[in-house]
């Protein structure tokens, strides 16, 4: 059993149990529900003993124990689910306006275990089969307030996971309105931690920044209406001591696309308290009685191994309990985009030479980019007319479809569903379906407006056009974009009852869509965007397997970008392409080579025309394609270690794909710029077998200096790859690059 009740007196200990770790709380004998520890396995112990109560001026102590107890006091006890204003001032989790009043004291009620995962309605989740998850529902209650809440726990043992969520009731006879429903609060010992998060901006996404958990408050937040490229709903806490490799960290991702809040509090006794879910600015939820209110789901994992195995069973846990679809296992096709090819200039003719090419080297598939339909031939126009413009493809899709199929490719269609030009047919038809506020003018962006998706009219509407157009031809792939952030954010709808649902109800509304999209075209393969990575998160990845990770295709840049979204996300989820040079977005000249190793850590593909190639560099791409193909399984499902920091751009930036047997490896290297006199480097592999005899093969490399370097270093142990390391050979120029395979040798000389 994954989930131990235990009673013990008066008292109750719940036990979740993982396969290394262990989650622990207890109902004391007053009803509150503390949270005892969360950390290493620990087995058969209660561990309760941890919890310390002293007499704290200024710590106020609930009515229930008189006057002469004052050592116990809710604003020192760590707890699983804070209320407000009974004596805990640090965080709350939840805040109910009743009357004016906002106060809220939970109790615990009861609970119920089950086998396999919850599921929460209208939203994303964590899912897995029965025998592989179990569930956990406790519900607290206010009951002078009238309102409880029912916090759920999915306890994943062989992923390490665990899931929390929560549903708020309203038990009262009259409406009340939720000012914040966050999704956990989890409380950590008074010990030093640093908060590590991913911050970035469009280009640049998700940066790894670390920083010491000083006392009081370090939130990261998205207040954009997506979870945004400037923020990631992604945090870890870790230990200071705590590297890639050794040492304690907890991890937390919220599922959710939309605004979000992530904040740890460090209180005046040092503890802290970690709170996570939809932000709560600009929210409020009016609940009738008897009604209730989900709150998206956060994924907790934590390790003492340190970060690259926190990484790793976030890996594994998206690969196999979140994405979905035909393309969750199945090996998929290595597409070209013709955005950075033509953007909007081209027609049925040109698309199909790229295609041809494309198809000679070995390319899969062709994504049709922005541009195909309404009058659309810049970014001004025709949003929300998802009509085929035939003219300029020459045909209808069917025939442009028609020409890619006849080249044995796949072919790919691009939307941006949530949006609308002003200068388009919908727009005229329907200004009420746009986000704005009455009698002000909106803010564009892009020079566009966000379409109102928490109205059912509209996803219906979208539903229909994108059905149209999908069941027209045989259309195997669909990038869903979005390419700006919600401003003006008042629905005209009357599915709201007050304007602060809006944000939410619009993100449910998408989820609603995506669900009834995927459903229907399961066999398509779904790529997320938002300009880039500006909405890569748990709760996208549900419907979309992969994502595109940034509009930056600078191999240098992309090196740093990938390294910070591999902590959170699987290389499978990577949408990465090469492009051409000098790159688009910064200019820099980098050799194929590069971009080639670097697009092979994602979901590999290209985004520019193969025909103004050099037939050499031809060559190289038909062979990256073929080595990308030979290596999908290592690449896509291995381990994946990072190996160094991506930070300091003159050395190797290096990371690595080890089989789960640790009979293969890929070692990768990308050294973004030159410089003179550099010292030597070497870096220590991982995963592999200390007793095994491994056969090196430079796959390729941007310069010839690299082949006399590892002609001489053919066959090394796995004990002195790991321990001694692996020299990496030094290379001049910017943005030099290795790729080399591993093999273990059955010959043990
Ligand atoms: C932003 C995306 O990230 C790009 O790849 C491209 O699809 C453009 N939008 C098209 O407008």
């Amino acid at each position: 059993m994954a989930i131990q009740i235990t009673e013990v007196g008066q008292e109750t200990l719940i036990t979740l149990q993982t396969r290394q770790t262990t989650y622990q709380m207890k109902v004391d004998e007053y009803g509150t529900l503390l949270h005892v520890y969360y950390g290493e396995r620990v087995e058969g112990e209660d561990l309760s003993y941890l919890l310390r109560m002293r007499d704290r001026a200024f710590s106020p102590n609930p009515s229930e124990l008189g006057i002469q107890i004052r050592e116990y006091s809710l604003d020192i006890l760590p707890q699983e689910y804070p209320g407000t204003d009974v004596g805990d001032f640090r965080q709350s989790a939840l805040q109910v306006r009743i009357a004016g009043y906002t106060g809220l004291k939970l109790q615990f009620q009861r609970l119920q275990v089950s086998k396999g995962k919850y599921t929460l309605e209208g939203l994303p989740a964590v899912y897995a089969d029965r025998d592989r998850a179990e569930t956990l529902r406790i519900w607290m209650e206010d009951e002078n307030a009238g309102i409880s809440v029912c916090l759920l726990y999915g306890v994943l043992p062989e992923a390490d996971v665990i899931t929390r969520a929560c549903e708020v009731t309203n038990e009262r006879s009259d409406a009340v309105l939720l000012e914040k429903v966050l999704s956990a609060s989890l409380d950590l010992p008074p010990e030093p931690f640093d908060w590590i998060t991913f911050s970035g901006r469009h280009e640049m996404e998700r940066q790894p920044v670390r920083e010491p958990l000083y006392p009081g408050i370090h939130a990261v937040e998205s207040r954009r209406g997506y979870s945004s490229h400037q923020a990631n709903p992604f945090v870890i806490a870790a230990a200071p001591d705590t590297t890639e490799d050794n040492g304690f960290c907890i991890g937390a991702e919220l599922v959710y696309s939309g605004c979000f809040l992530a904040l740890a509090e460090r209180s005046q006794f040092e503890d802290v308290r970690l709170v996570m879910g939809i932000h709560p600015e600009d929210f409020s939820w009016e609940l009738a009685p008897g009604e209730s209110f989900n709150a998206p789901e956060v994924i907790f994992t934590c390790t003492g191994k340190g970060l690259n195995a926190l990484s790793r069973n976030y890996h594994r846990l998206y690969r196999n309990h979140v994405c979905r679809g035909k393309y969750k296992d199945v090996r998929r096709p290595v597409l070209i985009n013709n955005w950075e090819a033509t953007y909007f200039d081209f027609d049925g003719d040109k698309i199909e030479a790229i295609a041809r090419k494309a198809a000679e080297l070995g390319v899969e598939l062709l994504v049709l980019d922005d541009g195909w339909f309404g009058k659309r031939n810049d970014d001004r126009s025709s949003l929300g007319d998802w009509f085929v413009n035939e003219a300029k493809l020459k045909g209808t899709i069917r025939e442009v479809v028609q020409r890619v199929n006849a080249l044995g490719m796949k072919f790919g269609l691009w939307f941006e569903p949530e949006m609308v030009s002003e200068d388009s047919c919908l727009y005229r038809e329907h200004p009420e379906w746009a986000l704005q506020v009455p009698g002000r003018e909106p803010a564009r962006g892009r020079g566009q407006l966000v379409l109102d998706l928490s109205r059912q009219d509209v996803r219906d509407y979208l539903f229909e056009q994108i059905c149209s157009v999908l069941d027209s031809a045989n259309i195997e792939y669909v990038k869903w974009d979005a390419n700006r952030h919600l401003t003006d954010v008042y629905s005209a709808g009357e599915q709201c009852r007050s304007q602060g649902e809006v944000r939410h109800r619009y993100i449910l509304g998408l989820y609603e869509l995506l669900e009834r999209l995927t459903a229907r075209y399961p066999d398509i393969l779904w790529e997320g965007c938002s300009g880039g990575g500006g909405r890569f998160d748990a709760g996208m990845l549900y419907y979309h397997p992969q994502i595109w990770c940034s509009d930056n295709t600078d191999a240098a840049a992309r090196v740093r970008i990938q390294h910070g979204t591999s902590y959170g996300y699987p290389i499978s989820a990577v949408g990465a392409l090469v492009s051409a040079v000098p790159n688009h977005q910064t200019g820099r000249v980098t050799p194929l080579v590069t971009r080639g190793i670097t697009a092979m850590s994602g979901t590999f593909g290209f985004i520019l025309d193969l025909n103004r190639l050099t037939e050499e560099e031809k060559e190289e791409v038909r062979r990256q394609i073929a080595d990308f193909k030979e290596m999908y399984e290592l690449i896509q499902w291995g381990l994946y270690f990072r190996l160094t920091g991506a930070d300091d751009p003159y050395r190797y930036t290096c990371w690595e794909f080890a089989a789960e047997d640790g009979t293969e490896a890929l070692l990768q290297a990308v050294r973004p710029l030159a410089e003179a006199n550099s010292p030597h480097q070497t870096v220590r592999l991982q995963g592999l077998k200390e007793e095994a005899v491994y056969e090196l093969k430079l796959l390729r490399s941007s310069s010839s200096e690299a082949d006399l370097f590892y002609r001489k270093r053919r066959r090394i142990s796995g004990a002195a790859l790991m321990k001694a390391g692996l020299p990496l050979a030094q290379q001049t120029g910017d943005a030099q690059s290795l790729q080399i395979y591993l093999k273990e040798s059955q010959d043990r000389r």
